[in-house]
């Protein structure tokens, strides 16, 4: 089976990385289940030696999401911490880093909890104004850490202008895809040089497993990231490679319908007389509807609300009977989350006010049911009654 050059984002998705099974023919990767391989003879083996540093499940994902992404090569990691965490390895002490200010909370953990300890500096800019990021280098900078669109408020950064900025001062470009996954959006095609996701999300899409996925543009990074993959050993276990695997077949379709039920489900919400504001990069009224137009192929699945209270907030969260109550995003079922007090509890009140996420303000991860389904169970938990 060849994949050929010109082949779109969707046959990508289902063909890249994978052949039929040599020995057998199966035409789905086999998951293998092993931590070691016979060798024929001393010093004669198939390539496969020990399957923290080689596992042909794994393998095949690496290459169908380096594909997917468009870049040089690809790492599978325990999950997406792992994964950052992988990518912080690039970096020495004394190092500068500027980084999304909304970013994924346990980013912020990981960096500012743990790698400050190694002689790691982070700066936190809204990174929707270049103007600041500029600010903030200064000579240490090697990395610009960026995360768009953000959660929970949907901020995005103009992934061009910064891939300018960072190349002008050989700084590297990180971008996590995880909320637009690469379907809506190929951060390497605007000029960065690694991309990571939670594949727990969108790439699996099926919210049945935990992992991590670190694309590279460079040959350089690629090596480091082969080596540290091995060194530090979080790789991603066969059988999350296959869920993961399986999940990229349908990755386009998915997010064809997670377009349409998050625009869906924001256009109803926009007009509901008891919702103060919705943040969705689909709509007009988002500040960066022009940029998301630009940057990203459809407006995805992930969108926020706000209720004049929390008490509003509080009863709608705790009267949806479809959409489950629950942290985590981009699988087929819809979920909804009260960033406040559950994802973003450990950010403090006065950060999260700067950043707009209110007590009043409710995320729903749009799944991929029928959206009137979904309508209608958020009028009943929006109703009075
Ligand atoms: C944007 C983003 N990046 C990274 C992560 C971390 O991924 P994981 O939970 O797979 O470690 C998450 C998890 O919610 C996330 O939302």
């Amino acid at each position: 089976m060849k994949l050929p050059d010109s082949a779109r984002f969707s046959t990508i998705c289902i063909h890249a990385g994978q052949e039929p099974d040599p020995s057998t023919g199966a035409i789905i990767t086999p998951i293998f289940q092993t931590s070691t391989y016979v060798q024929e003879e001393l010093g004669r083996h198939k390539g496969y030696e020990y399957a923290r540093t080689q596992n042909p499940t794994r393998f095949a994902l690496e290459q169908n999401l380096a594909a997917i992404e468009g870049g040089r090569a690809a790492y599978a990691f325990a999950s997406g911490m792992a994964a950052i965490n992988a990518i912080t390895t690039l970096l020495q002490s004394g190092d500068h880093v500027v980084v999304t200010d909304n970013t994924y909370g346990g980013t912020f953990r990981l960096f500012d909890k743990v790698l400050r300890k190694y002689g790691l500096e982070f700066s936190y800019v809204d990174t929707s104004r270049p103007e600041l990021i500029e600010q903030a280098i200064r000579p240490q900078t090697k990395m610009l850490f960026v995360e768009t669109p953000t959660n929970p408020v949907l901020r995005l950064t103009d992934l061009a202008r910064v891939a300018e900025i960072s190349r002008s001062r050989d700084i590297r470009l990180v971008v996590d895809n995880t909320f637009a996954s690469p379907c809506l959006q190929r951060p390497i095609e605007f000029g960065a040089d690694l991309v990571m996701h939670s594949t727990t999300k969108y790439l699996n899409g099926h919210s049945d497993s935990v992992g991590g996925i670190v694309i590279a543009a460079r040959q350089e990074d690629a090596d480091w990231l082969k080596f540290i993959q091995n060194a530090a050993g979080a790789i991603l276990s066969p059988f999350d490679s296959w869920l993961v695997l399986r999940g990229t077949k349908t990755l386009a379709v998915r997010m064809a319908q997670h377009n349409l039920n998050g625009q869906a489900l924001a256009e109803y919400l926009e007009k509901h007389p008891r919702v103060k504001r919705v943040i969705y990069p689909g709509l007009p009224s988002h500040p960066q509807h022009e940029l998301a137009k630009r940057q990203m192929k459809g407006f995805g699945g992930m969108l926020s609300f706000e209720l004049n209270s929390f008490e509003e907030a509080r009863q709608v969260c705790n009267r949806v009977r479809l959409m489950a109550l629950a942290e985590s995003l981009g699988g087929v079922e819809t979920l909804m989350t009260h960033p406040a007090s559950m994802t973003h509890a450990s950010v403090p009140a006065e950060q999260r006010a700067a950043i707009g996420l209110s007590d009043s303000l409710v995320r729903i991860s749009a799944g991929i049911e029928d959206v009137q389904d979904l309508i209608d169970d958020l009028a009943q938990a929006l109703g009075e009654g």
